[in-house]
């Protein structure tokens, strides 16, 4: 009885093992996709300090950490957010829910829209497999009130006298 039981216990861990084997390889296979989904969709340009100025050299270390350089436009001044911080205080279903939201400029936030699910929990599993998320980006700064932070003036200049009367 006694060598039984030890056997079904053996059984029992084998299979909770390769269990647990199978949803690890799983995770880091997702880990890689959202990598991939990530640096090839431009999600650095903004949400990575110094990404585009750098030639995409930033070490993945500090990637999606957000940017205290804002956007002003007539929309007023919106700063990438720190996407570390945001998927680590939402769970996944949230994360989806969230990341379709229409949002503010400059953020292709049409692009999340029509990434599949796959995608999107992809990008999830990677930013959460980043480490030490560190600060929140700047709050939303509203038009016609005072900017206090380096921003980018995100506003086209020489335009046609056709388009610019618009
Ligand atoms: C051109 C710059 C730009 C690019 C490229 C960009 N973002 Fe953003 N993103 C922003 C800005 C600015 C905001 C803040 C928008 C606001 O305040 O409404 C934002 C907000 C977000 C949010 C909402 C965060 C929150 O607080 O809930 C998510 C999620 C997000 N971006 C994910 C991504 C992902 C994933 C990619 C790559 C596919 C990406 N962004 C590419 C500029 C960008």
């Amino acid at each position: 009885m006694r060598i039984r039981n030890v056997a079904w216990g053996g059984l029992v861990t084998a299979a909770l093992l390769s269990g647990g084997w199978a949803q690890a390889a799983g995770d880091s296979a997702a880990v890689e996709r959202g990598r991939y989904v990530v640096s090839t969709s431009g999600c650095n340009d903004c949400h990575t300090r110094g990404y585009p100025e750098s030639g995409g050299k930033v070490p993945v270390e500090e990637w999606l950490k957000g940017n205290p350089v804002g956007f002003s436009g007539p929309w007023g001044t919106t700063y990438p957010a720190n996407l570390r911080l945001v998927a680590q205080s939402l769970d996944e279903a949230q994360w989806l829910q969230a990341a379709r939201r229409e949002m503010r400029p400059p953020m292709p936030w049409f692009s999340l829209r029509d990434m599949s699910d796959e995608d999107l929990r992809a990008v999830y599993a990677f930013i959460r497999s980043l480490g030490e998320p560190g600060e929140a980006a700047p709050e939303y700064v509203p038009p016609g009130v005072a900017v206090t932070t380096p921003y980018i003036d995100f506003v086209p200049r020489n335009l046609p006298n056709r388009q610019a009367a618009r």
